[in-house]
């Protein structure tokens, strides 16, 4: 049986494993937990001696705990492992950068962060800044390779041409049943540049699949290839091939479970037939008609006065979307009514865009659990007006939702 190969760099001279450790969650989500460190560690371990030996971590999962608990796995077998961490949006200038690094390297017990990244771009920073102090770790030698996560298709080109010489030839972004945003801009220039895009959330953060009947399909393969629905997914998304995936698995049995899937390949039949019922939608909802609940920000006024002191703040990200940017599509599900929705990721990126085009503009969408509904621009094109039309125009790579991608 045909296996899944390993993705190589050839002028960086870097081979990877087509699927490597993610660890958010793992030593808590953004607060400190220690009530599984022993068990954590195990599965960190069992995956590396199974072959997962690319880890991904960062400096907020667990406030820091991950990359302790990443040290200590890792610590008998540095050598086998690429160890990929990220610093923090907020830490993003020269100094920051810097003593990011210097304090990742001691959680992480280890001289070198094999890739580095920006966790998410900040426009209120010039990259150039960020770009020097990479460069300096870089010469430094605490750092091997630079890498971009969360960066759109147009701030990875000039974030690339800005880090020139330095290489920045892995990418990291969201890519699954349901986010399939990549595949419009980022991937075929990935697979033209020989770019590696390190694409987490493969499982929906755990959700594997939105409840609908799409699932059938799925479980359909599982049954063919007498695989789980998990490794299914995962063959589907190493289709490609300039992708390594990045799941997270808490236990050894998951882990196993991911190590397993470097074993088979889907047929291409069956890729189209999880490609064409896993089709990309992006809808188009008039943002009055999403309620954001809970935590920060509820309000236009909260997100505007940014009491919390986000940075990049939702008006940064605001300035950015209006000059072209286009950050990923926030996800919502549909409340009772047809037209109310509720927003469940994306809240910075909701009202950023609020804020760049107003309330009662149409805003992308993932909308989850209702497959069947036919939003979209088109649909909608009767409540546009100016500026939701300039809104559309800056963002059209979008709108074709129709595109079947193999
Ligand atoms: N750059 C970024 O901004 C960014 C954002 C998100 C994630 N990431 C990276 O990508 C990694 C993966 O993404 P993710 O953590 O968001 O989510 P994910 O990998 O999509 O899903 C992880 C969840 O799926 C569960 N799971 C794993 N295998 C399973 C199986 N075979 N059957 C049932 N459930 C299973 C895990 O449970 P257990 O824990 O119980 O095993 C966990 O709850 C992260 O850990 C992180 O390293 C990066």
């Amino acid at each position: 049986m045909t296996s899944i190969r390993p993705r190589r760099l050839d002028d960086l001279d870097l081979t990877f494993p087509p699927i490597g450790q993610g660890t958010m969650g793992i030593g808590g989500y953004y607060e400190k937990d220690c009530t599984r460190d022993a068990e954590w560690i195990a599965g960190l371990r069992r995956g590396i001696d199974l072959g997962l030996t690319l880890i991904d971590t960062a400096e907020v999962y667990g406030a820091g705990h991950s990359e302790e608990l990443v040290g200590l796995a890792i610590r008998e077998v540095r050598d086998e492992v690429f160890l990929v961490s990220k610093f923090s949006a907020h830490h993003s200038r020269v100094p920051q950068v810097i003593a990011a690094a210097e304090d990742s390297l001691r959680r992480l017990r280890t001289d070198r962060i094999d890739l580095y990244q920006p966790h998410w771009p900040n426009p209120s920073v010039p990259f150039d800044e960020t770009a020097e102090a990479l460069d300096r770790l870089v010469q430094s030698g605490k750092v091997r390779f630079v890498g971009l996560s969360n960066f759109s298709f147009q701030e990875v080109q000039q974030a690339t041409a800005i880090l020139n010489p330095i290489p920045a030839r892995i990418v990291q972004q969201e890519y699954n049943l349901i986010d399939r945003t990549i595949e419009e801009q980022l991937l075929p220039h990935c697979e033209a540049t020989q770019t590696i895009i390190l694409a987490y959330s493969p499982f929906l953060q755990g959700k594997m699949v939105p409840r609908d009947s799409r699932k059938m399909v799925l479980d359909d393969l599982a049954k063919k290839y007498e695989r789980t629905v998990a490794q299914i997914i995962l063959a589907w998304l190493l289709r490609k091939e300039r992708i390594v995936v990045i799941p997270k698995g808490s236990t050894g049995t998951h882990v196993e479970e991911f190590a397993a899937v470097k074993d088979f390949c889907l047929d291409t039949e069956d890729i189209h037939r999880i490609s064409e019922a896993y089709s990309p939608r992006i809808s188009w909802i008039p943002a009055s008609q999403i309620a954001v609940q809970g935590g920060a920000y509820t309000t236009y006024e909260e997100a505007l006065a940014n009491p919390l002191g986000f940075d990049p703040s939702p008006q940064d990200l605001a300035q950015s979307i209006m000059m072209g940017n286009m950050l990923k599509p926030t996800k919502v599900t549909q409340a009772l009514s047809e037209d109310a929705y509720i927003l469940t990721e994306g809240k910075i990126r909701f009202w950023a865009w609020v804020l760049a085009y107003g309330r009662h503009s149409l805003i992308p969408a993932f909308v989850e659990e209702s497959p069947d509904r036919e939003g979209g621009i088109f649909e909608s094109e009767a409540q546009t007006d100016g500026t939701i039309h300039q809104a559309v125009m800056n963002h059209s790579a979008w709108t074709h939702k129709k595109v079947v991608y193999a």
